[in-house]
């Protein structure tokens, strides 16, 4: 490891390029301002000939062991997934706050050490070469707080339904039953909707990493999951049977918060308060109302 004196901050490679096919560096504090329980977070800014040169973002490092390229790759390939899905979704919801948009995160690997990396305690070092992923800072104008709307055992956060309820089963609809995503977190900005990071996918053949809790994890999702206007005559696994052991799937190894659950099962209830035009048809078309968050949204 090589102490810049002149650094502050640490500093990544330039990054894989981003939806406008621009890469970036990013300068990032070497104390971190988050953390999950697999990733820690450090506040940073974007650096490059690209438009977003000066974006506030973050830097997300892997946290028991340095990250690798295919780790990245995984939480890239969700990510890329959920904004797909988000597309879609956006076309059946009238309502600009019920829209969902997702942040890309970019890979790139660490370069140089700033000073700080030495003055603090840290619980493991940066490696030069480890991989981490640069993202959209969801919290660059302190207004808004981080929430786990749907937790990641699949049941909602707050108490009244939002329009993520129904996006968790239209992933599942979607997906020709092949797949589930929840753990929806983020924040939910008034007029503009809910921004989020990090979506959990468990999936039939468990390709979506780690967190992929495979059929077992797709049930317990649909066990917590409460059916509104517009979702309730969509599929669900049809072996609605879920043990004790697809419950404990979720505590086992997560200890971050939208974990626990003490609630009853509940999977036929049906919310009616949440107003969504069904009758929208979906269409192919990428380009307008995109479940992208760009640079200035
Ligand atoms: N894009 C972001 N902008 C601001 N804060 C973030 C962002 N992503 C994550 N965080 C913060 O960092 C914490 C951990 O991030 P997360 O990606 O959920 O890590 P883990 O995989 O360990 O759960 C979140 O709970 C949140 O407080
Ligand atoms: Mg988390
Ligand atoms: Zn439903």
């Amino acid at each position: 490891m090589s102490l810049q004196l002149f650094h502050l901050h640490n500093e990544t490679r330039e990054s894989c390029p981003d939806f406008m096919g621009q890469n970036y560096r990013a300068s990032f504090h070497t104390r971190s301002s988050a953390k999950g329980p697999r990733k820690k977070i450090y506040r940073a800014h974007l650096d490059g000939e690209g438009p977003r040169k000066g974006e506030h973002a973050v830097v997300k490092v892997f946290r028991n062991a340095p990250g690798t390229e295919v780790m990245c790759d995984a939480e890239i390939a969700k990510h890329v997934m959920a904004r797909k899905l988000a597309r879609k979704f956006n076309k059946m919801v009238p309502d600009a706050s019920d829209k969902i948009k997702f942040t890309l995160p970019l890979k790139s690997t660490v370069e140089r050490f700033g000073m700080g990396e030495y003055l603090f305690r840290h619980s493991r070092h940066l490696d030069k070469q480890e991989w981490v992923l640069i993202e959209e800072n969801l919290l660059e104008d302190l207004e808004h707080k981080f929430e786990v709307f749907i937790k990641k055992n699949g049941e909602r956060a707050g108490k009244d339904p939002t329009s993520l309820d129904a996006f968790v089963h239209f992933t599942y609809l979607e997906s020709g039953q092949n797949f589930v995503m929840c753990g929806l977190q983020g924040i939910h900005v008034d007029k503009e909707g809910y921004k989020l990071t990090t979506p959990c996918m468990h999936s039939i053949h468990k390709l979506f990493g780690l967190t992929d809790k495979g059929p077992s994890g797709m049930r317990a999702i649909f066990a917590k999951h409460k059916c509104n206007n517009i979702c309730w005559t969509w599929p669900k696994p049809s072996d609605h049977s879920v043990d004790e052991e697809d419950h404990l799937l979720f505590s086992e190894h997560d200890t971050d918060d939208g974990l626990s659950s003490g609630d009853e099962l509940d999977t036929d209830r049906v919310d009616s308060s949440v107003k969504f035009d069904v009758h929208t048809p979906f269409s192919n078309s990428e380009n307008e109302d995109s479940g992208i968050i760009t640079n200035g949204q």
